[in-house]
């Protein structure tokens, strides 16, 4: 099929790359020129692996292509994704300005029937305000082509992108009308029935179901799932709290919690509190959207909380670890707000080495990948080549972000180059005996 995205995020380029590795022709268009004459060259402007071999492939083999002129990319599509950022507002609200310029583009380059699908996450009720958009602009044209509007929301993570288009747990196609529903149903019948080939592992045996909702339904779906994902890591973080004092171990709750299919493993790691740029903006999303109609969302308020708390619970760590702040070194690992991702946006890190330098700590940081000052981030943090040069004279280690490479750091080293041998395993991923045995004293969360 011919498909045209509008938007080269996370979403927008995951999403082309992946449909076109499928065998489709699609074009990825964005206003910025910088960006598409980088993409052109084969260069991403994010760090999600695999994705520039994969874009590189699919441009070569005339599948993908990359461009700044909507109208003619929307003119030659049947299908035209919707895949604009949505970050919210300094009062929470989401801010619709770049999904309303996509629509006021579809509007006005639409020339025969089109299937307009959103993939960005919007408020409920953002799918007839797409379409009324569109019948705006071709009012004010006098133009009135048929098209229609899905709402097809995203599941996938950051850092595993590629695997959780291929693989999802589910698609979720919400639409009024049969046909555009048919003809998602035949876009996507190659991962519902995963028919593609790929070298991708592991491969998971089962088909992926697919749900067909109403448009509303389908926009619901995804603020359901994220603040439910959410949940489940706040539930976590307050049991590994009480594990702490109890004298037991979190992981092993999760585990022996996890084997009831009702509750599942997944998103049960207790750690420094979830980041990132969808929970945050979602949980706010949705409890402003309930606030529209009167109610008030005291789950969801609890959750994001419990979250703040637990950026804070670390900071009282390290106080109980070394008392006096002023004056310590501290050495932080990872940035990012989670493994495989440049993406620092709510990280849990850069709050937590903002707090430690205001309390007067010196703080050390590395991180794989991110290497320029995140804005937000103290100017005073100061960036170390790798993580044994954070650690050197450091009085305590924090690990923040569970990279592969930390798991596998040379402890007997980092424990002779320190003042103290402190760690606090911000994501309980280390060896705790085995550090224990080297001479570290370890805190892990809830263990
Ligand atoms: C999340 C959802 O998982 C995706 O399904 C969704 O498509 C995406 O938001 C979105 O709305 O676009 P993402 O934010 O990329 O994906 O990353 P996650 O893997 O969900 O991690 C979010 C945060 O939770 C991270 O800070 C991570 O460290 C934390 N987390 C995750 C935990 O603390 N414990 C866990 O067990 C799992």
């Amino acid at each position: 099929m011919k498909l045209c995205i509008m938007g080269t995020g996370y979403v927008g380029l995951v999403t082309g790359t992946c449909f076109a590795n499928l065998g489709n022709e699609v074009i990825c268009v964005s206003g910025d020129e910088d960006k598409i004459n980088l993409l052109k060259r084969g260069k991403i402007p994010i760090y999600e692996p695999g994705l520039d071999e994969l874009i590189e492939k699919n441009v070569k083999e005339n599948r993908l292509f990359f461009n700044t002129d909507s109208e003619k990319s929307i003119q030659k599509s049947e299908i035209i994704f919707i895949c604009k950022g949505t970050p919210s507002q300094p009062n929470g609200q989401v801010n619709l300005r770049y999904v309303e310029d996509a629509a006021i583009e579809i509007g006005r380059a639409i020339n025969d029937y089109k299937i307009v699908v959103n993939k960005s996450t919007v408020p409920i009720g953002s799918g007839d305000w797409v379409s009324m958009i569109i019948n705006d602009e071709q009012e004010k044209l006098n133009k009135k082509v048929p098209f229609d509007v899905v709402s097809c929301p995203e599941f996938l993570r950051e850092g595993s992108a590629i695997y959780d288009v291929f693989f999802t747990d589910r698609i979720v196609i919400g639409s009024s009308s049969k046909r555009a529903i048919e003809t998602m149903k035949k876009l996507y019948k190659p991962i519902t029935n995963q028919t593609f080939e790929t070298d991708l592992s592991p491969r998971p045996k089962n088909k992926v179901p697919l749900v067909v909702t109403d448009l509303t339904s389908a926009e619901m779906i995804k603020y359901a799932a994220n603040s439910f994902l959410a949940t489940k890591i706040s539930f976590i973080n307050e049991i590994a709290s009480i594990c702490e004092k109890v004298g037991a171990d979190v992981t092993k709750v999760a585990d022996g919690i996890g084997l009831d299919k009702r509750i599942g493993r997944e998103f049960l790691n207790a750690g420094l509190g979830w980041g990132g740029s969808c929970f945050p903006k979602d949980l706010s999303a949705i409890s402003q959207i309930a606030a529209e109609y009167g109610l008030s969302t005291q789950i969801i308020n609890a959750v994001v909380q419990a979250n703040k708390q637990q950026r804070s619970n670390i900071i009282k760590k390290a106080q109980e670890l070394l008392k006096i702040l002023k004056g310590k070194t501290i050495g932080v690992l990872g940035i990012s707000f989670k493994p495989n991702t440049d993406d620092t946006r709510y990280a849990p890190a850069i709050t937590i080495i903002n707090n430690l330098i205001k309390l007067g700590a010196r703080v050390k940081v590395y991180d794989p990948i991110v290497k320029n000052r995140p804005v937000d981030l103290s100017e005073k943090a100061l960036f170390c080549k790798d993580a044994y040069d954070v650690a050197d004279n450091s009085h305590l280690l924090i690990l923040a972000t569970e990279w592969d490479e930390f798991i596998k750091l040379d402890f007997k080293r980092i424990k002779k180059s320190m003042t103290n041998g402190l760690i606090i395993d911000g994501r309980n991923v280390l060896d705790k005996k085995k550090l224990e045995n080297l001479g570290f004293k370890y805190v892990g969360i809830g263990r």
